[in-house]
């Protein structure tokens, strides 16, 4: 099942990451998932391309002083993120079109653009796919705009695993591609910049 399940969650994590510090998401809608996340993380950043959506959710989460919303597209957000973090990072990769919400029309699909980015940091970040039901399947979604194609036809697995290239193990759970990223030689010790 889809979402985002406290207890399940931490479970996932535990053993890999000692102490889970910063989570980044993409894709706030209600902010439902944001909301659980702060409760568990030292910081949360979450990321929507949409103008509504971000201030609704800057209202309805004002009282969660740990969380802090971009307005933006993630395919452009998460690679300055990725460059500007020095510590393990949650990422739950969730950004993809939705009634009511927007989506870019020359970017539809972020993914690829966010893994890259992950792929190229150092750290022993995990990362989750949300979504995993959709995977394979061109003709998922649900009334896209005219003329928005998404990619979740060459979504798989193994293809994530490939795009990040320095996983140490993957599985799936909760509807999610869970990847364990490698811990390589750090270039930085400091938190961010
Ligand atoms: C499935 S919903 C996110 C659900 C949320 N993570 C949760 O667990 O409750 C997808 C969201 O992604 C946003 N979105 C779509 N394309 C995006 C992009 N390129 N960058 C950032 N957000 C995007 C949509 O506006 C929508 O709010």
């Amino acid at each position: 099942m889809s979402g985002y399940d406290t207890e399940k969650i931490q479970s996932l994590i535990g053993g890999h990451m000692d102490r889970p510090m910063v989570a980044v998401e993409t894709g706030i809608l209600l902010g439902d998932t944001t909301r659980k996340m702060s409760g568990m993380f030292r910081h949360v950043i979450s990321i929507d391309i949409a103008t509504g959506i971000v201030e609704a959710a800057t209202t309805a989460l004002a009282d969660l002083k740990n969380v802090e919303l971009i307005l933006g597209d993630s395919a452009q957000v998460v690679p300055e993120l990725a460059k500007s973090i020095h510590e393990p990072v949650l990422w739950y990769l969730d950004a993809h079109w939705f009634p009511g919400a927007n989506i870019s029309r020359e970017n539809p699909f972020p993914l690829w653009d966010e893994l890259d980015a992950i792929a190229a940091r150092t750290y022993p970040d995990i990362v989750m796919v949300d979504d995993v039901h959709a995977f394979g399947r061109d003709d998922w979604g649900c009334d896209h705009p005219a003329g928005v194609v998404e990619r979740w036809g060459e979504l798989s697995e193994e293809a994530i695993v490939t795009r990040l290239g320095r996983v140490v193990k993957s599985l799936i759970a909760m509807d999610k591609v869970v990847c364990y990223l490698d811990d390589l030689p750090q270039p930085h010790n400091h938190i961010r910049e």
